[in-house]
């Protein structure tokens, strides 16, 4: 019988696992560097809480929940996978009593699987990872700014040039509803998609994001927009321009998730032959830790896909885990003395491997250190052991020479400290 992972999921090894570890890792620091504290959440939470949060009308909700059963088949399934971070981790916040203990100023970042029933196809999968930070606190454009150049910084920390950050403000409840009337009034008179169709009774701001639809001749949203919320869209955009951040506004930016509130915006990475290509998404959400139950306290945050970065950094060099050293045994005499060296390499902290296969020639030998990518290549003789010495090769600086037995695991540390300097 043969099996398969199921649709829409990636089995992690070689290179991918590398690449994923590596935005995990980078993500962390970046995080901490701007003072967030780690939270995790199981992966599976009651469903209210995301029909509740994400919204009825909302795609993730209406099609693409992972509900799960329980062992008695006729009660009603009351939990589904996660498939967004955020209600989750404000469930956490809130029955952990968190903003209280922490005086209402809380900087969370996560890094977890989430699950969506979706058509999986480049970039879109059923069960994906997230990197997501949410910032709670008083309402401040600098709290907006500072997530959305978080965002930015770390994209290009990890070498993405190619992307475009979109951001757009739905202002406030007032001036929404009073947005949504005249789009109302000029939506019905024009011929909808079956989706939007349904869009117009239940969200209807989702009609002007729908990807089928080519509808221009509306108002823009910020035109409704009331004058304190038309001010804090433009700091945020002020700040964004003194950091020299690049940005369009979007009058079609409106979010999938009900949550939103006043800012939103999405970063794309720009290639055409990649249709859905959000790396990162996120925005202000004010009311979440009220509608579910909490003490009202207003928030900020966004979430990237990580299969998505792995996708723009399949081909990027220098990601992949290279070893320090590889050794080459020229005896069998030698291969004794290297077996030694290895173990002593390794507990100084140097990632060591060395061919164990008599049968190999040097050629073959030269091979592995190649497909293992090592910077350093040491090779020991009968000549090296009866000199008490070892000939390293230095594959980054092309250099050769000969250094005794006794201080080549100080020297490598040294070298490879100086590496990380640069
Ligand atoms: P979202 O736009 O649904 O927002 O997802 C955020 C990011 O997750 C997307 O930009 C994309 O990179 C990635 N993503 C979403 N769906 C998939 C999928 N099926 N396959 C691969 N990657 C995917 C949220 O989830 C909000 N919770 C963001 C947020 C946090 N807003 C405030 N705080």
């Amino acid at each position: 019988m043969k099996y398969n992972k199921p649709r829409g999921s990636l089995d992690f090894f070689d290179k991918n696992i590398e690449i994923y570890n590596f935005i995990l890792k980078k993500f962390k620091i970046f995080a901490k560097l701007y003072n967030f504290k780690e939270i995790k959440t199981p992966s599976f939470e009651e469903k209210d809480i995301f029909i509740r949060s994400i919204g009825k009308s909302s795609d993730i909700v209406e099609k693409e929940m992972f509900y799960l059963f329980s062992k008695n088949r006729n009660k009603e399934y009351k939990l589904s996978l996660k498939p967004e971070g955020t209600a989750s981790v404000i469930r956490a916040i809130i029955e952990n009593k968190l903003l209280e203990r922490s005086n209402f100023l809380l900087k969370l970042f996560y890094i977890d699987s989430m699950y969506r029933y979706e058509r999986p196809q480049k970039g879109r999968l059923r069960q994906f990872h997230q990197f997501g930070v949410e910032y709670l606190s008083k309402k401040n454009y600098y709290i907006d700014a500072e997530c959305i150049i978080l965002a930015i910084n770390f994209l290009k920390f990890l070498g993405i040039k190619n992307f475009k950050l979109h951001i757009n403000s739905l202002g406030d409840l007032v001036s929404r509803q009073k947005y949504i009337k005249i789009l109302k009034l000029i939506l019905q008179s024009k011929t909808l998609c079956n989706d939007c169709k349904i869009r117009m009774n239940l969200n209807i701001l989702r009609v002007l994001d729908c990807k089928k639809e080519k509808i221009n001749d509306i108002p823009k949203i910020i035109d409704y927009i009331n004058d304190e919320e038309k001010k804090y869209f433009k700091n945020i955009l002020k700040i964004l321009k003194l950091n020299k951040i690049d940005y369009v506004i979007d009058n079609k930016l409106v979010r999938g998730l009900d949550y939103y509130t006043s800012i939103v915006f999405e970063i794309y990475y720009n290639d055409s032959n990649w249709s859905k290509n959000t790396l990162v998404a996120g925005g202000r959400y004010d009311n979440l830790v009220a509608n579910l139950e909490g003490k009202q306290c207003d928030a900020f945050g966004f979430a990237g896909g990580i299969e998505r970065l792995m996708l723009v950094l399949k081909d990027a060099k220098n990601i992949t885990n290279q070893l320090d050293v590889f050794i080459i045994s020229l005896s069998k005499e030698a291969y004794n003395v290297s077996f030694t060296l290895s173990l002593l390499l390794r507990k100084n902290n140097i990632k060591t491997d060395l061919n164990k296969d008599f049968s190999k020639t040097l050629k073959q030998q030269f091979k592995l250190c190649d497909k293992y990518n090592s910077k350093y290549i040491v090779i020991i003789g009968d000549k090296e052991i009866v000199n008490k010495s070892v000939i390293l090769k230095d594959n980054i600086k092309k250099n050769e020479k000969n250094i005794s037995i006794d201080l080549i695991s100080n020297f490598i540390k040294g070298e490879l400290k100086n590496d990380k300097k640069i």
